[in-house]
């Protein structure tokens, strides 16, 4: 495989929160590629019609079937050399299936699951980490049973974009609220951070197909910027022309609460559980894998640019 170049991507998911910025990219970087293909649900292709013919006009083929079809799934890999998936947490499970019959087809040299986010492996209590488990299957399926297909994993971190957002009801796990120029910090806020912006992920997984032999078998941890709360606390107050009130809450009460709301079944329970990582150290590396990829801070977003993004309506306001 050693002049492997992606050629026709076909991308499930891409219609999703995180998978329509790489769906995006990768038309934006159509030249590179032969064909990009989106494989979508008949309820997406019907809800989100409108999108879906405006990225055809830009070069995208559509094909619209189940993706727990193996015949969809099958047909749709035809030709195809490289799969990204960017299904969401409902649909991890089903990557085995993908991942199957990927190794079992004529064409798919490389599959990029869907991570695009916490470190799975980071530490020695990754493993117990209940957010991280499906994701954990998918690797341990991918070690014991692909030997043809390469596999590369895009760790993103936390999506700075969703991070900055204080979720009614579990502000103290984190956030910021513009409205009424309070921020929410986890211990002293001086814990760093390494965050991608949603953008920035598209641009990652377009950089990440530029560069097989260099991604082959790797989880590529890449971040846009690495800051502390205060900092981004700063630069808000910076920007706002404001001080802002602060409330700091300590490690272990984050804790206490998370274990409560998994205890209650609430489904937000992932949500604290991510930050609590994230607040631990879980986005920090001696160094990222950017240069990998060829990406540079000139590439990518900054903090200050994310803030004003933040402050002017956020990554909702975004268009494909
Ligand atoms: N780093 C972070 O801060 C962060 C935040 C959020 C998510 N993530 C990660 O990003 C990845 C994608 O998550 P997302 O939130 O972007 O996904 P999402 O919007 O919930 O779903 C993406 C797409 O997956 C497809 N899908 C097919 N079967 C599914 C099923 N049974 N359940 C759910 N989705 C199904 C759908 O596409 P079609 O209808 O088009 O087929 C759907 O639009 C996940 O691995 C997630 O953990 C990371």
């Amino acid at each position: 495989m050693s002049s492997f170049a992606a050629s026709k991507i076909l991308i499930f998911g891409g219609t999703g929160t995180i998978g329509r910025y790489i769906t995006a990219a990768l038309l934006r970087a159509k030249h590179s590629f032969q064909q990009v293909v989106l494989f979508t649900s008949p309820n997406s292709a019907k809800e989100k019609a409108q999108q879906l013919d405006k990225w055809k006009s830009e070069g995208l083929s559509v094909i619209v079937g189940d993706l727990t079809s193996e015949a969809d799934v099958k047909a749709a890999y035809t030709g195809v050399d490289t799969v990204i998936s960017a299904v969401g947490r409902g649909g991890l499970q089903h990557q085995i299936n993908l991942l199957r019959l990927a190794e079992a087809s004529e064409s798919v040299q490389w599959f990029l699951p869907s991570e695009f986010g916490t470190d799975i492996e980071h530490n020695d209590k990754s493993p117990n980490e209940r957010p991280h488990q499906l994701k954990l299957q998918v690797r341990k399926y991918i070690r014991e049973n692909l030997k043809r297909v390469k596999v590369t994993y895009v760790v993103t971190g936390p999506y700075f974009d969703m991070w900055v957002d204080a979720s009614p009801g579990f502000e103290i796990a984190g956030g910021f609220l513009p409205e009424k120029k309070h921020a929410y910090v986890i211990e002293d806020g001086n814990g760093k951070v390494g965050f991608c912006t949603m953008p920035d992920v598209g641009k990652f997984v377009a950089a990440t197909l530029k560069h097989p032999e260099a991604s082959f078998g790797k989880a590529l941890k890449v971040q846009s910027f690495v800051v502390t709360p205060n900092e981004v606390l700063a630069e808000y107050e910076r920007q706002t022309g404001s001080k802002w009130e602060v409330t700091k809450t300590p490690l272990d009460e984050i804790r206490a609460f998370e274990a409560k709301k998994w205890e209650e079944g609430d489904p937000r329970a992932t949500l604290v559980t991510l930050r609590r990582i994230w607040a631990e150290g879980g986005t920090l590396y001696a160094q990222n894998d950017n240069s990998v990829i060829g990406m540079q801070p000139e590439n990518l977003d900054s903090l200050e640019a994310a803030v004003k993004k933040a402050l002017a309506g956020g990554y909702k306001k975004d268009t494909f």
